[in-house]
C-alpha cells in the first residue's frame, strides 16, 4: 500500500491517510458568518469521499477579518453551535475535521468571485472598515484599511486564541492558522505589504512577530493534544519579497511556537507576482521547508493525479498533500486515488454495492 494511504500522526490525533482537502471559502455562509445546510453537504461529502483530513474554508476569527460578508466565523457561542452538526459528520465518516482560522488583514470587505461586483464592499452593501499593517489598500479597487494599533494587535492575537478555543469546543479536531496569500498574518510578514517602524515591522523577526505571538497563542489555548497547522505562503514570487530561504526560518520558529505542519502554499501579497504556476507547482516548498527546517509540511496546489500526489509523499516532498479544486470536481478522489495505488479502502456500507 502506498504511502499516501498510511496513517499519519499529529500530536494526539492520527490521520487515517495523507490526503487533505485544501480549505476552500464558500462565500455561503449565513448573516453573521454562521454555516449551515451547505457546509455540512459539502465538507461531508468529501469526508463520506475520503480524505484523512477535511479543512474547512478560512473562517474568521473576527467580522472584520473576513474577506466577504459571505464568509464563515468563529467569533461566538452561535458559531460554536451552527459547526457542531457539521463536524460530528465529518467525524463520524473517520476523516478529522480541521478549521481554518483566518484574519483578511487588507483583503477585508470585499466582494466574493461570484458576485456581479468587483473590488470593495461599500458600507452601504455590507460592508466595513478593514485593517491591516498599514494605510494603503492591496489595489485601488479594494478599501482603505486602518493601521492597527498595539491595542487592535493585542485584540487579533486575543481573536485567534478564542476562535481556536471554540473550535474545539465545535468538535474540529485540529486547526490550521491561515497565515498565507496576502491576508493578515502575511501581511504582517511580507517586507512588500508591512512598512510598519514599531516593533511590528522592519526586520525579519520583527515582521514574524506578529504570525508567531498568534502561533504560541492558539497552541496556548488548544492545550497540548490538539494539532495546530500552519499554512504561509513560502514565497512571494517577487524580487525582495518573501522567499523560502525565509520560510525556512519562519517554519522553524512557528514549531518552537507549538505548529505541527506546515502547509506551504504561495503568493498573494503582490497583485502582480508571476507565479509559474503548473502541476505540483508548490511541492518544491514544501520539500524545501521540510528538508532544511526539520518540520513536516503539505503540499498544495495542482496535484491531481494519483501516482502524483503519492510519489510527493514517498519521495519526502511532503508529509500530507491538500488538494482544492480536484475535490470540487470529485469528492471521492482519496478512495478512487487510493484503490488505484492498489489499496482496499473501505466504502461507506451504503455504497457498498457500487464498489
Ligand atoms: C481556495 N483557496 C483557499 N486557500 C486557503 O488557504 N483558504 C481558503 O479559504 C481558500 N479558499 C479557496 C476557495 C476556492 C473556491 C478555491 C478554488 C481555492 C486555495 C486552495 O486551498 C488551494 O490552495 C488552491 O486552490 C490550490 O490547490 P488546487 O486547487 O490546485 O488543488
Amino acid at each position: 500500500m502506498t504511502l499516501l494511504g498510511h496513517p499519519l500522526d499529529l500530536r494526539g490525533i492520527t490521520l487515517p491517510n495523507r490526503i487533505a482537502m485544501s480549505p476552500m471559502c464558500q462565500y455561503s455562509a449565513g448573516p453573521d458568518g454562521l454555516p449551515h445546510d451547505w457546509h455540512l453537504a459539502h465538507l461531508g461529502a468529501r469526508a463520506v469521499g475520503g480524505a484523512g483530513l477535511v479543512i474547512a474554508e478560512a473562517t474568521a476569527v473576527l467580522p472584520e477579518g473576513r474577506i466577504s460578508p459571505r464568509d464563515t466565523g468563529i467569533w461566538s457561542g452561535a458559531h460554536v453551535d451552527a459547526w457542531r452538526p457539521i463536524t460530528a459528520f465529518v467525524a463520524a465518516q473517520g476523516a478529522v475535521p480541521a478549521l481554518q482560522l483566518a484574519h483578511a488583514g487588507f483583503k477585508a470587505s470585499t466582494y466574493w468571485p461570484f458576485a456581479a461586483e468587483r473590488g470593495g464592499v461599500p458600507d452601504a452593501d455590507g460592508g466595513w472598515a478593514p485593517v491591516g499593517p498599514g494605510s494603503a489598500p492591496f489595489v485601488p479597487s479594494y478599501r482603505t484599511p486602518r493601521a492597527l494599533d498595539e491595542a487592535g494587535i493585542t485584540a487579533v492575537i486575543a481573536a485567534f486564541a478564542q476562535a481556536a478555543a471554540y473550535a474545539v469546543d465545535a468538535g474540529f479536531q485540529a486547526v490550521e492558522i491561515h497565515a498565507a496569500h496576502g491576508y493578515l498574518l502575511h501581511e504582517f510578514y511580507s517586507p512588500l505589504t508591512n512598512h510598519r517602524t514599531d516593533g511590528w515591522g522592519g526586520d525579519r523577526p520583527a515582521r514574524m512577530r506578529l504570525a508567531l505571538a498568534v502561533a504560541s497563542a492558539v497552541r496556548d489555548a488548544v492545550g497540548p493534544d490538539v494539532p495546530v497547522l500552519a499554512r504561509v505562503s513560502a514565497t512571494d514570487w517577487v524580487e525582495g519579497g518573501w522567499d523560502v530561504a525565509d520560510t525556512v526560518v519562519l517554519a522553524r520558529e512557528l514549531a518552537a511556537a507549538g505548529v505541527d505542519l506546515v502547509d506551504c502554499s504561495s503568493g498573494g501579497a503582490a497583485p502582480h507576482a508571476d507565479i509559474p504556476i503548473g502541476p505540483g507547482y508548490q511541492a518544491p516548498l514544501a520539500e524545501r521547508v521540510r528538508a532544511e527546517a526539520g518540520v513536516p509540511t503539505g503540499a498544495v496546489g495542482l496535484i491531481t493525479e494519483p501516482e502524483q500526489a503519492a510519489r510527493i509523499v514517498e519521495d519526502g516532498q511532503a508529509d500530507l498533500v491538500l488538494l482544492g479544486r480536484e475535490l470540487l470536481r470529485d469528492p471521492y478522489w482519496p478512495r478512487r486515488a487510493l484503490a488505484k495505488l492498489g489499496g482496499q479502502p473501505h466504502w461507506p456500507d451504503p455504497y457498498a454495492r457500487a464498489f
